[in-house]
């Protein structure tokens, strides 16, 4: 059997890495790893915690320990979600690449507010008071790290997509030359 490169998932947070990875990884009876769990399982922390007793720079450490760490051996038939703010320390995004072929998942800020209106276990946006500020503080953030994810060799916009067909177009991907 052919070894297919894994797919590596970036994006905003809610994207939907996760809950189309995991599902994308159902579909095609591959494996399913997450960044910020296998961090958090390593740790044993969760990311809000490592952020607030260990600080944000801490953390953009172990998530490049960890992209190294599967850089040694990359895995075969797998989906990588990772943290949307993997690809803002420099080197990750190649690091990524080397893992598996990388696919951003992009919205709009309104639909990334709106997906994480009830979820506060995101430091960076945990203190936003109001929906605006929270949309606000998304537009920063994508601003901030468009052109790393658009270094994807496919950006996928979930705006109107369920989550099935978010795993629909991913899948898709398979077939084309990067
Ligand atoms: C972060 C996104 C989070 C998590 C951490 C930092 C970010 O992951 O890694 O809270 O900087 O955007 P999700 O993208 O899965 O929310």
């Amino acid at each position: 059997m052919n070894e297919e490169k894994a797919i590596v998932l970036i994006g905003p947070p809610g994207s939907g890495k996760t809950s189309a990875g995991r599902l994308a990884a159902a579909r095609l009876g591959w494996s399913f790893a997450d960044t910020d769990i296998l961090i958090e399982q390593r740790s044993g922390m969760s990311v809000a915690q490592i952020f607030s007793e260990l600080g944000e720079k801490h953390f953009r450490q172990l998530e490049t320990d960890l992209l190294v760490e599967l850089c040694d051996q990359p895995p075969t038939h797998a989906i990588l979600a990772t943290g949307g703010g993997i690809v803002v320390s420099p080197g990750n995004f190649a690091l990524l690449a080397r893992i598996g072929r990388p696919i951003a998942l992009m919205a709009t800020p309104e639909t990334l507010a709106a997906r994480l209106s009830c979820d506060q276990s995101r430091p960076l946006l945990a203190d936003a008071e109001s929906s605006e500020a929270l949309v606000a503080k998304l537009v920063k953030l994508m601003s901030a790290r468009k052109e790393a994810y658009e270094c994807a060799s496919f950006c996928i916009n979930t705006t109107d997509l369920t989550t099935e067909e978010v795993v629909d177009t991913i899948l898709a991907t398979r077939s084309c030359p990067i």
